[in-house]
């Protein structure tokens, strides 16, 4: 099957690509020159997860060890919530493209709809009194239309969104003279978001998935056992492979991206190895009756003390 997407703008995305949140800086430099060597074209960080200068250096080094064209490697950041507010956007762009040492980002997308007030540029979780800063004045169409001007700038091939509720999407693709080529959402076999991978459908905007392992290693998430589930296991049985090729094989099969993280060389390969097996409709038929639904979701904005006070907060 193909590795890749075309998205609406024309860019090809691989349809697998190594997440980089929570990877420290001091460990994601080789996780990148190792998913690099390891065949991954696609690179996914973002401003806030403060690691931007160490993932750009794995792909440097990368480059440079092998002699190949950076437009071989699709790299995508995030506009942090500190940036939703006017010429925020251009500014915190550039700010990535220096820490990545890049003239352009493959894809640039907006973090999420909920703007915050930080004191600096570093500050990307503000917080007073014990609660996030929120910027009650977030106007997403003015951020989109920020969007649009820095891919008109050439320093990003195209843009998308992440974390938008469907009414927030579809404001987005009601007005914009481009529209989002890419949503990144929570998306993975127990938190499968039909109602959202239609409206994405419906206007040629590509998936990636987050957490499409279910985020196995984030503090104080309980309860996560997606790579245990029995369905997943049995299916991971039945083709020689382990539950997160077969979790990632359930996506990419869909032609949703995927951005597995990891550190570790072995998984960093394996991660990427879903390509020399195929589930049947059966398979694909039992993996997708293990959604919970809304119950499913993970990653919930309102958690974060103040985040529920602003009126774009997701969910
Ligand atoms: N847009 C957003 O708001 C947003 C939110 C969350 C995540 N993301 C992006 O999506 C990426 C993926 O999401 P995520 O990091 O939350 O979750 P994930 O990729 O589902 O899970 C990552 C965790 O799984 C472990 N792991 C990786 N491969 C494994 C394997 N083959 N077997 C067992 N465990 C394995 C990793 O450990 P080791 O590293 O120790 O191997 C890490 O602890 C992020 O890194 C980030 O780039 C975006």
């Amino acid at each position: 099957m193909e590795k890749t997407v075309t998205l609406s703008c024309g860019s090809r995305m691989p349809l697998v690509g190594l997440g980089c949140w929570q990877s420290p800086p001091e460990q994601v430099t080789q996780a990148v020159e190792a998913a690099l060597d390891a065949g991954y074209r696609h690179i996914d960080t973002a401003y806030n997860y403060l690691n931007e200068e160490a993932v750009g250096a794995g792909l440097r080094n990368w480059l440079a060890k092998t002699g190949k064209n950076r437009s071989e490697v699709f790299v995508v950041t995030k506009l942090p919530m500190i940036g939703m507010h006017e010429g925020g956007v251009e500014k915190f762009l550039k700010r990535s493209l220096k820490k990545l040492q890049l003239d352009y980002v493959d894809l640039y997308l907006v973090h999420g709809p909920v703007g915050l007030i930080g004191k600096d540029e570093d500050d990307v979780f503000p917080v007073v009194d014990g609660k996030l800063n929120v910027d009650f004045g977030t106007d997403l169409i003015a951020v989109w239309k920020e969007m649009e001007k820095v891919k008109a700038l050439g320093l990003t091939r195209s843009i998308g969104v992440s974390n938008f509720t469907i009414p927030q999407l579809r404001k987005i693709c009601a007005v914009a003279k481009v529209k989002p080529s890419v949503h990144q959402i929570e998306l993975n076999a127990h938190f499968q978001q039909h109602d959202m991978q239609e409206l994405c459908k419906s206007h040629n905007v590509a998936i990636t998935a987050y957490a499409p392992l279910g985020s196995p290693g984030r503090k104080n998430l309980s309860g996560c056992t997606m790579l245990e589930d029995p369905v997943v296991r049995l299916v991971a049985e039945r083709h020689g492979v382990s539950s997160a090729q077969v979790l990632l094989r359930f996506l990419v099969q869909q032609g949703i991206i995927a951005i597995p993280k990891s550190v570790t060389p072995s998984r960093i390969v394996a991660n990427n190895d879903v390509w020399k097996f195929a589930l049947s409709d059966t398979e694909m038929a039992a993996l997708k009756s293990l959604d919970k639904g809304p119950e499913g979701r993970t990653f919930v904005f309102a958690t974060r003390p103040g985040l529920a006070d602003h009126p774009e907060c997701p969910h």
